[in-house]
């Protein structure tokens, strides 16, 4: 069951309330709308596809940084994945247990790591200039750190080159020809690190899951030249980046048992933990982006739907030419079908949520919904127009509407002078 449902009379509802009532409670719009037990869910799909494997969820951080949502997702098990000091130190505020952080990255920081070292979290290598600096941490931070080699499998993801991650010219990660001089320098330093395994990403928005196992025997193959070398390492992880169904085109798309299985044989065989650190998959199917139309309008032979959202809020089809589904919550009896670019105010012709949409028309006011916005949305939102980011809200298990974030104000933006 999915938290978004359309009744047979054309209302959109999420988990049993009408979003058009919520819309009516709402401070203001836009604003972002979740569902709390389809997070819940999400989350348990990938508890019980890796039941029987000894595994650490890592929940990628960056793909939404709510703390609320946080401090759920840590209640119900899950470890975090970060990419900055600031998602390290927001993981530890939200009660991360530190042995399930894994801090990746191809620009980590001194400071940061010394912070990552001091309270224990893996730290994934990623580069020689990366291990010089683990190094200096850990004897800042006088502790050993357990480190992952990154590496680059070169495998095709087969997406937008702008989220692919893993492909041999990508600044990501190191390659295998170097591989050697990592285990090398691992050996030269036995009082700073400990390689306790091996990590690679491929990319985002991926949808065939043999892409993860073509990846994975690669990955296997270099723990067992890793392990052959006398190193007890004992962790693989094959990172996040598997897809969802933007199109709601009610295509079969991989889930999550899909993705564990495709790999299960490979971890038991080498008795390793498994690492897997999905973002999109855990968080985007569980929020929409809910806004009211503006007005509706005419140029050329192009027609507008103008919202109150835009690419300052969420920029994904802006920046990546990603589709979201568009609908409108309530229905529009009577009103003509065409096709609509929904645009926002924003003062650029990039700023589009959606292009060429069969809508009905809507009137003035009418409540309009982005699908799926729950990854890499409002973590991505800037305040670009001084359009101030807006507040989140979910709904709980019992049907009430908690906000969990509140919108960014005018006087906000006003605070970053005052003083100077
Ligand atoms: N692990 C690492 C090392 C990553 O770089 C990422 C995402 C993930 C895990 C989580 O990947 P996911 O399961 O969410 O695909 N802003 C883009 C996506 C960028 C993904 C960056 N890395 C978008 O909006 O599509």
């Amino acid at each position: 069951e999915h938290c978004f449902t359309k009744s047979s009379d054309g209302f959109l509802y999420c988990e049993g309330l009408k979003v058009e009532d919520v819309m009516e409670s709402a401070e203001r719009r836009p604003f972002y709308l979740y569902s709390k037990p389809q997070i819940t869910r999400n989350f348990e799909a990938y508890k019980e596809a890796l039941e029987g494997l000894s595994s650490v969820i890592g929940y990628a951080i960056k793909a939404n940084n709510n703390l609320k949502i946080l401090e759920h997702l840590r209640q119900l098990g899950s470890g975090a994945v970060l990419v900055s000091g600031n998602e390290l130190r927001l993981a530890l505020h939200a009660g991360f247990d530190p042995t399930k952080c894994i801090f990746n990255g191809n620009g980590k920081l001194l400071e940061d790591l010394v912070l990552g070292a001091e309270k224990g979290v893996f730290v994934n290598i990623d580069s020689e200039f990366d291990l010089e600096n683990i190094v200096a941490a850990s004897r800042i931070a006088g502790k050993k750190v357990n480190v992952l080699l990154r590496i680059n499998p070169d495998v095709d993801p087969q997406v937008h080159p702008y989220v692919a991650t893993g492909n041999k010219n990508s600044k990501f990660g190191i390659r295998n020809e170097k591989l050697q001089w990592f285990l090398d320098a691992v050996k030269a330093h036995p009082d700073e690190l400990k390689l306790v395994g091996a990590h690679c990403h491929l990319g985002s928005t991926i949808t065939k899951v043999d892409i993860f196992r073509d990846a994975a025997i690669i990955m296997v193959n270099y723990i067992d030249e890793i392990r052959a070398q006398g190193f007890e390492v004992d962790y693989l992880n094959i990172g996040g980046g598997l897809g969802i169904d933007y199109y709601h085109s009610g295509a079969v798309l991989p889930k999550p048992r899909d993705l564990i299985d495709t790999v299960r044989d490979l971890v038991l065989s080498r008795n390793l933990n498994l690492i897997i650190e999905p973002g999109r998959s855990l968080i985007a199917n569980t929020c929409c982006f809910v806004n009211r139309v503006t007005g509706v309008k005419t140029n050329g032979t192009k027609k507008f739907v103008v919202i109150d959202g835009s690419m300052a809020e969420l920029i994904r089809p802006s920046l990546y030419d990603a589709y979201q589904h568009i609908e409108l919550v309530s229905p529009s009896a009577g009103a003509e079908i065409s096709t609509f670019d929904v645009v926002g105010p924003v003062c650029e012709s990039a700023d589009f949520l959606g292009k060429d949409r069969e809508l009905p028309t809507p009137a003035k006011g009418a409540g309009l919904v982005v699908h799926d916005a729950g990854a890499y949305c409002m973590s991505m939102a800037s305040t670009y127009n001084l359009k101030m980011r807006p507040p989140e809200y979910w709904v709980e298990e019992d049907g009430s509407v908690v906000k969990i974030r509140h919108g960014e104000t005018f006087e906000d933006h006003i605070k970053f002078f005052e003083g100077l």
